[in-house]
Order: structure tokens, then sequence, then C-alpha cells
């Protein structure tokens, strides 16, 4: 009886026989969601600017393929896509960050750019990828929610991120039976945080530490068990998934 109630309840692979691809998949949130779709039976392909920082994650991952080059060059991105033989079950896009800079500061084509890239990279992915991939996998894209708030500080980050949500589920309408999803998170421990925060990085940990709800700060584990989970649970679509310890809820 026990030895057949633990088969019952034995973990299946959730993404056995899947590829994969993860554009941002040598650091951050991309490379631990390559490790988790690989420990969920996944095959990933990783894409990132660097070479070798990208070999090196590749190895560490056991990747299927890896290809270096920036995902805003439309001519490199539609080669690498039309380069892969195997049908693609889920992309995620962990790529660019964002440009914090005041308003007023910004020239014209800054300007343009912050507003459209992450629209115009996810919809270059999305027209290349599509025809390569098997439903009901879904294409997934990374937002924020600190862009909610209107800060001086956050410039035009806000206009640029609160456009993504109405964005993905129009492509989810599109693209359907694809699906398209987009997750958007808070601080997150990687090293585009530490980029961005220099020497400032251990003062927000602490902060975050003592003001979130969750009281400790969001992994990049966090959010790739939350990518994973939608890329195997098929009923996810057109939607926006919150991942930031409730960081929109305190000042
Ligand atoms: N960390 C946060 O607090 C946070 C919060 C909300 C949203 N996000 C968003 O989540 C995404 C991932 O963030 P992360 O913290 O994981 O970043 P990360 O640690 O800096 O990792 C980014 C990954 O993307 C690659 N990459 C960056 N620009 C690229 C480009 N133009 N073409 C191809 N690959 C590129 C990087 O490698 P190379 O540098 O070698 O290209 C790296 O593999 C970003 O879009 C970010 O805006 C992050």
């Amino acid at each position: 009886m026990t030895a057949h109630r633990t088969s019952m309840i034995a973990h299946k692979p959730e993404l056995l026989g899947q590829t994969v691809v993860l554009i941002g998949g040598s650091a951050g949130i991309g490379l631990e969601a390559a490790r988790r779709a690989r420990a969920e039976g996944a095959e990933v392909i990783l894409v990132a600017r660097r070479a070798q920082p990208l070999e090196q994650a590749a190895r560490d991952v056991g990747a299927l393929g890896k290809a270096a080059f920036d995902a805003n060059d439309s001519t490199a991105l539609a080669g690498f896509f039309r380069s892969l033989r195997e049908p693609i079950d889920h992309v995620f896009v962990t790529g660019p960050g964002p440009s914090y800079k005041p308003l007023l500061e910004m020239e014209i084509a800054e300007v343009r750019h912050a507003l459209s890239d992450h629209i115009a990279l996810a919809l270059e992915v999305a027209r290349n990828a599509a025809p390569k991939m098997r439903p009901p996998g879904t294409l997934l894209f990374m937002g924020g929610t600190s862009g909610r708030r209107i800060d001086r500080g956050l410039g035009i980050v806000s206009a640029a991120t609160n456009s993504m949500p109405s964005f993905v589920a129009a492509l989810a309408r599109e693209l359907a039976p694809l699906r398209v999803n987009l997750i958007a998170a808070g601080f997150v421990d990687t090293p585009l945080s530490a980029s961005l925060l220099g020497d400032q990085l251990q003062a927000r940990r602490e902060e975050l530490s003592r003001t979130l709800p969750i009281g400790r700060v969001v992994g990049p584990g966090d959010v790739a068990a939350l990518a994973l989970h939608v890329m195997s649970n098929s009923a996810l679509t057109a939607a926006t998934f919150d991942i930031d310890g409730g960081q929109q809820l305190v000042a």
C-alpha cells in the first residue's frame, strides 16, 4: 500500500521531451530557468551576447545548443531561429534590462528606444519563433511591477513596462493556440540588480528583507520556478504574473 502510494505521487518531469529557448540564458533569471528546465527533463538552447559566460553556462547546464548574438539585432535573431532544426516548445526572453534616466534628459531616439525596445524585441521573437513552436508551448516575456508606481527616478520605465501586459494579451490572441505570457518582477537579486545598484546593493537587500511582506528578497530561483510553471500549465495564456514578494504594496 505504502509503495503504491509512493509511486502514485512520484514526481514526473514536467518538461520531458520538450525544448526551451532562453534568450538571456547565461546569467540571472534566464540561467536559473535553464537549470530548472533541465531538471524537469527539457533540452535547452541558450542565447546571450558575450560568448565566454555563455559557453560556461551552456556547459554548466548541459545545453543542447547556444548562440552568442545581440537579440536586438533582427537579422541575427531571424538567422538563429532559422538555424534551429528541432521544434521548440517554449521561449523565455530575459535579455535586455531597463534604462533609468530622468525624462527631460532623454534624447528623442532614446525615448523611442526605451518605449519600444521590449515590445519590438518580443514581436521579433514571436514572428521568428512561432513557426517553429508547437502548442501548447508559451512565449514568455519579462516585465516589472516597480514601474506601476510613478516615481521621479523611474523616468520612462513606467510607461514602457505598463504597455507590456496589453501587448502580451493581444499577441496571445493572434498566436493562439500557442500561448503568450508575461512575468512582472520587482527587485530580483541577480547580476543585473548588482550592476544597477553598485555599492548600494547590500543596503537594498537589507531594506527589502525588513520591509517586504515575505521577509526576504526575491531570488532568480523564485522567478525561474514561476517561469517553469507557466511553461507546463497549458491553461495559462494572455496573462501577467506578478512576483515581487509584495514590493508593490510597500513604499
Ligand atoms: N533583476 C531584477 O530586479 C529585474 C526586475 C524586473 C524585471 N527584470 C527583467 O528580467 C530580465 C532578466 O533580468 P536579470 O536580472 O536576470 O538580468 P541579468 O542577470 O543581467 O541577465 C541577463 C541575461 O540576458 C543576456 N542579455 C542581456 N541583453 C541581451 C541582449 N541584448 N541580447 C541577448 N542577450 C542579452 C545577458 O548576457 P549578455 O550580457 O552576455 O548578453 C544575460 O545572460 C530583464 O529583462 C530585466 O529587465 C529584472
